[in-house]
């Protein structure tokens, strides 16, 4: 099976999570677009979703689902997303998408979160996949200084602007070996408006689309 066919069978397989559900926390990126596809068939099931990005919002909206803000709805019952890389403690690096900063609040918002990902993305340490951090651009360079004391190289994704107005810097070469203390100290550089690193919420179940069919990370 291809990577593609891959998401597409981990997004379908999802659905059963999104079913019965009010309201639901909609992530960015390609696997999360076949799972909003899906959607269609049990729209009517649905008040509407909290999306975490411009991209997703008009998905949802072409497909006829109500797209709300999180300010009004309050806690999530399920937040369904992609992702990265993920570690067996199904934690996570996210940000490919460059929606990291959206995706973080809605999964803090959230009570479950659901990482849907083909297994590409399984690995036992987090870091190979280039840590996306979002900055607020006049900080760039700053921030970059203080990632290199940390281990990392720094690239600026250049071109990329994110709903939020911000930048982001992928940091190579990081061996992400205590996530948790990694983040809060990312977090702490001024300047800095979120890291990739999902960590202090990791995902509560997690997946995983493999040849083998789909398997559970709980
Ligand atoms: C976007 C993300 C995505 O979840 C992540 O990049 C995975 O994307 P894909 O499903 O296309 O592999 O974090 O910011």
């Amino acid at each position: 099976m291809t990577q593609d066919e891959l998401k597409r069978k981990v997004a379908e397989a999802a659905l059963d999570y999104a079913k019965g559900v009010a309201v639901l926390g909609i992530g960015t990126g390609s696997t999360v677009n076949y799972l909003i596809d899906c959607l269609a068939d049990i729209k009517q099931q649905i008040d509407g979703a909290v999306s975490s990005s411009e991209a997703s919002t008009e998905r949802l909206k072409k497909l006829g689902i109500p797209v709300l803000d999180l300010n009004d709805v309050g806690t999530l019952e399920v937040y369904l997303d992609g992702a990265d890389e993920i570690n067996p403690r199904k934690q996570l690096i996210k940000g490919g998408g460059a929606a990291l900063t959206r995706e973080k609040i809605i999964a803090a918002a959230s009570r479950k979160f659901v990482c849907i990902a083909d297994q590409s993305k399984y690995v036992e340490v987090l870091g190979r996949f280039p840590l996306p951090v979002e900055v607020i651009p006049m900080a760039r360079s700053y921030v970059a200084r203080q990632l290199v004391k940390l281990g990392g190289q720094p690239v600026w994704r250049e071109g990329c602007v994110t709903d939020n107005g911000g930048q982001i810097l992928d940091v190579h070469n990081l061996s992400i070996l205590d996530p948790i203390a990694m983040e809060k100290e990312i977090n702490n550089i001024a300047g800095v408006i979120s890291c990739g690193i999902f960590a202090m919420r990791p995902a509560d179940l997690v997946l995983l689309g493999t040849e083998q069919g789909v398997k559970r990370l709980d």
